[in-house]
């Protein structure tokens, strides 16, 4: 069921998504070479209490962190943990949260120091694909010219995008029933109309767009083991166009 939104409740959503941005934003400034991405859970969890909110990831389908840190070759789901992150890694953090029983839910990747040539340019081209794909959200505008924008700026650049995973409506729950794929046609798919409140969440791999569950029942990796990326924002469709709801 496709749950649209009323202006009182986009605000709530915005309170929730600006937290989300703010811890997001937060943890980001603490990603450094040596850091246990543990360390980094924690920090974040510290940062929803003072903001009166919790994390919307804890305990979801048994997902048991506050936020995902995946690294490098990891796409999306990485469990914090003991290990330190390294010169060199790129940091994709994924950040939920729950204020007031509405959710924020935000992402983006982050080089630890001094990062390759190539992987600056795969975060500048996810990025790019997720302010592409923002543009694109207005209303009567369809849900394929949203995934084509992410699909035609990371293909462009030689990279791929991830298909087995995507985007979803947002609001009293973490996924609500508006599937946001990071692939399409223009001029297919849902009909955007006001009130509508999902998430664009880009992963793009530097190599093929297979990926593959790990062991921890969680990781999500690429297939060839080359690096990937993940930014995420929330947004609503209003009158004359988008309202970002994940902005700091
Ligand atoms: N941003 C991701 C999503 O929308 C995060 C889910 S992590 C989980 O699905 F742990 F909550 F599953
Ligand atoms: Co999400």
């Amino acid at each position: 069921m496709l749950i649209l939104k009323s202006a009182s409740e986009i605000e709530c959503l915005r309170a929730a998504g600006r937290i989300a941005a703010e811890v997001l934003k937060k943890v980001s400034e603490a990603v450094k070479p040596g850091v246990k991405t543990s360390e980094l859970d924690r920090f974040a969890v510290s940062l929803m209490e003072k903001a009166g909110a919790v994390s919307a990831f804890k305990g979801y389908r048994g997902y048991p962190a506050n936020i995902c840190i995946s690294l490098n070759e990891e796409v999306v789901h990485g469990i914090p943990s003991a290990r330190k992150i390294k010169k060199g890694d790129i940091v994709s953090l994924d950040v939920g949260v729950i204020k007031d029983g509405f959710f924020g839910d935000v992402a983006g990747s982050f080089p630890a120091g001094a990062v390759s040539r190539e992987a600056e340019m795969l975060l500048r081209v996810a990025r790019e694909c997720l302010a592409d794909s923002i543009a694109q959200v207005k209303p009567d505008a369809r849900m394929g010219d949203v995934a084509y924008a992410v699909q035609s700026k990371a293909e462009a650049n030689g990279y791929s995008v991830v298909r087995d995973f995507t985007g979803h409506g947002i609001g009293r729950s973490l996924h609500e029933d508006l599937q946001v794929p990071n692939y399409g046609k223009p001029g297919t798919g849902v009909r955007l109309v006001e009130g509508m409140t999902f998430c664009i969440e880009p992963m793009i791999n530097a190599g093929v767009s297979n990926v593959v569950v790990g062991d921890d029942g969680w990781t999500v990796t690429t297939k060839d083991k080359k690096l990937s990326a993940h930014v995420e924002a929330a947004v609503a469709v209003v009158k004359g166009g988008v309202d970002v709801l994940t902005a700091l």
